[in-house]
């Protein structure tokens, strides 16, 4: 192993208890991740870091939520975060993106990692959140927060979206939504953003 499966303390119980299954698909996203382009070269701490840690924030959010609900990652790419969201969690993860390839790949490494609760699917993500009710919708690196909110024209209530955030908040809770943003370690220096947007 090249790298450290580190987690910030926040993170501790995801590791303990699904360690193998995680540094499998670290192992994927390293080696075919890269081969096909679902990720750009990066090396194995980075991607463990980057792409594993960042993506359990996200499942620590939807802990703390609460309520159970199916959740849709949106732009999902080679899987993130809704891979990570889906080894640590027991709810449905539908990962969804428009390129037929990276749904091949996806599929194929449900089958192969034996992966339960997680479905790969193409589909435009813009149509999918007008479309979904009462859901959990994981974004991160797909569309900035105020692109989601202007693609929302009817928001849907109590539907909650979890939007990765490169910058200290940029949006601000209106009449329609509430922003609360997250910052929080990935390693022991440093920090990243995700916005929980509800819609009031
Ligand atoms: C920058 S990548 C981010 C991938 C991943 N979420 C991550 O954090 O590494 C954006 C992804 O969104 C997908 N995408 C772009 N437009 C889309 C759309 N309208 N519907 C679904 N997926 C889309 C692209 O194919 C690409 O895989």
């Amino acid at each position: 192993m090249n790298y450290i499966p580190q987690i910030p303390q926040w993170g501790e119980k995801y590791i303990e208890r699904n360690l193998d299954d995680l540094v499998d698909y670290h192992k994927w996203l390293s080696l075919t991740g890269i081969k096909t382009g679902l990720i750009s070269a990066k090396d194995e701490q980075t991607i463990w870091d980057e792409f594993i840690v960042h993506s359990l924030y996200f499942a620590k959010i939807i802990e703390d939520h609460k309520e159970k609900k199916e959740i849709f990652d949106l732009g999902t790419g080679g899987g993130i975060p809704g891979i990570p969201i889906s080894i640590v969690r027991s709810e449905k993860v539908t990962l969804v993106d428009n390129k037929k390839t990276r749904i091949f790949e996806l599929q194929r490494l449900i089958r192969t990692n034996r992966l339960k609760n997680v479905v790969a699917k193409e589909e435009n993500a813009i149509k999918l959140i007008k479309s979904n009710k009462n859901c959990i919708f994981t974004l991160r690196c797909y569309l900035s927060s105020l692109k989601l909110i202007k693609e929302l024209v009817q928001p849907i209530k109590n539907s909650l979206y979890l939007v990765s955030s490169s910058k200290k908040k940029t949006l601000k809770t209106d009449e329609l939504f509430h922003v609360k943003q997250e910052k929080f370690l990935i390693n022991k220096t440093e920090y990243r953003f995700i916005d929980v947007i509800t819609v009031r």
